[in-house]
């Protein structure tokens, strides 16, 4: 290191090391040095950019090779533009959001997928119980995605791109433009302690969104939002998902899948303990009629599963077309495979009629579904709950209501 070293001698039994770098007088924390950004520039004023503040204090902390090293943003509101960090780092590195991330309010500020990313880092701690304020009630109008399917892209709040054995733990993020959280080619990465929060009626706004990731674990997260608590999307292998409040929101959802050339299968996904709570849909798996993909989805298990108020509880839906903006219904079938999915213990409330909900491809059709001890009851008065099954393969364990799906 080029910093030098002053050394007071303080008494006779104790040494003082104090480390003075040329530019900035960082300190070390239980072992760990940390890189105060406000040493670098920033400040928490809500106004001024401090990406550039950021991103030298970032610099310094992934080129230290001391140890371990932290960014440590401290509490205040601190403005920022649009930022990348890459690694890869020297060492373990934590980034520690105290205060709250302003992001801009004009979309024209944001030229990358996410307002903040993180790349190819390996050994990531992302903490610290700070907000990603997103400020995305402002361009919610300009989304006009449900009726123009070339609608302009605006960004998700945070991503993480080629990042390994890593963690976000403690974060909360509010109103992000578009999804929250954007998990892409990620491996052995766990999100604790997470709360999104957005309005029921905010469009696309995706809790956390992972594709072409494995080996990751979410687990005590709090999500309510405009869009999926968390979307899997293709190309994910072993997903373990725990203790989830969802809802507001769509659920939690498989896909959309099918659509696009190249997509992946989709292997291993648990979602177990879990709440959810007036979401508009519960456990759901979308797939296109129309595919040019021809995946597989298998090895998932949904268990322990509360429904308080949820549209379509468990729903598969293979012939999946939002907003009318596909050709007509039926037409097509889908080509992804859906095989060995468990339903055990899900219990609660309805609010459509389908409580159960599996309808598979007529030229694939499910294959091992089991179904295990679900009761589901529908809240409305205008008849009773029912299950709609088609094309599927599988057994029927225990008590299950609504109890006339054909398996
Ligand atoms: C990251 O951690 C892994 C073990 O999980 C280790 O093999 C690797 O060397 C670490 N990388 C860095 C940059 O510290
Ligand atoms: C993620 O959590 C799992 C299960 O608790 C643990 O085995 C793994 O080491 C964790 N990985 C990281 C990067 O924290
Ligand atoms: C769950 O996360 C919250 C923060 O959202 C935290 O305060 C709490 O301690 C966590 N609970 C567990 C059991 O880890
Ligand atoms: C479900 O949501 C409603 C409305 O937001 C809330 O009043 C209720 O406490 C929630 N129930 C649980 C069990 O979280």
């Amino acid at each position: 290191m080029t910093s030098k070293f002053q050394i007071l001698c303080v008494s006779s039994l104790f040494f003082f090391f104090l480390a003075v770098s040329s530019a900035q007088a960082n300190v070390f924390h239980g072992g760990e040095k940390v890189f105060d950004v406000r040493n670098y520039g920033a400040r928490g004023d809500g106004k001024r950019d401090n990406a550039f503040a950021f991103k030298k204090a970032w610099n310094d902390a992934c080129q230290w090779s001391g140890g371990r090293s932290t960014v440590y943003i401290p509490a205040g509101i601190f403005y920022l533009n649009q930022i990348t960090f890459t690694g890869p780092c020297k060492s373990y590195i934590a980034f520690t959001i105290t205060g709250t991330l302003l992001a801009p309010l004009s979309l024209s500020a944001i030229r990358q997928e996410e307002w903040i990313a993180f790349e190819y880092v390996d050994n990531l701690t992302v903490t610290g119980g700070g907000l990603l304020d997103g400020q995305g009630s402002y361009s919610w109008r300009l989304n006009d995605c449900n009726k123009n399917p070339n609608c302009p892209v605006l960004d998700m709040n945070i991503g993480f791109r080629f990042v390994r054995s890593s963690r976000i733990n403690g974060i909360r993020s509010l109103n992000s433009k578009m999804g929250h959280f954007n998990l892409f080619s990620v491996e052995n990465f766990n999100i604790t302690g997470v709360t999104i929060t957005a309005p029921g009626d905010s469009p696309n706004t995706d809790g956390i969104k992972i594709g072409r990731s494995k080996d990751m674990h979410i687990s005590n997260v709090t999500i309510g939002t405009g869009d999926d608590c968390i979307a899997i999307l293709d190309g994910n292998t072993n997903l373990e998902i725990s203790n989830v409040r969802c809802g507001p929101g769509h659920g939690i959802s498989v896909g959309s899948l099918g659509r696009n050339k190249d997509e992946k299968n989709v292997e291993g996904l648990t979602v177990r303990d879990s709440v959810f709570n007036g979401t508009n849909n519960g456990l759901r798996i979308k797939t296109w009629a129309k595919s040019v993909s021809q995946t597989l989805l298998s090895k998932f298990l949904y268990e322990n599963i509360q429904m308080i108020n949820v549209g379509n509880p468990i729903v598969i839906d293979q012939q999946y077309c939002p907003n009318g903006l596909c050709e007509s219904n039926g037409k097509y079938n889908s080509h992804v495979q859906i095989k060995d999915v468990k339903y055990n213990n899900i219990w609660g409330t309805s609010t459509t009629r389908a409580a159960l909900n599996i309808q598979c491809s007529k030229t694939f059709p499910c294959q091992d579904v089991k179904l295990s001890n679900i009761n589901l009851v529908y809240k409305g008065r205008d008849g009773l709950v029912t299950a709609l099954c088609e094309n599927v393969g599988g057994s029927v364990l225990g008590k299950i209501v609504p109890g006339d799906c054909r398996i």
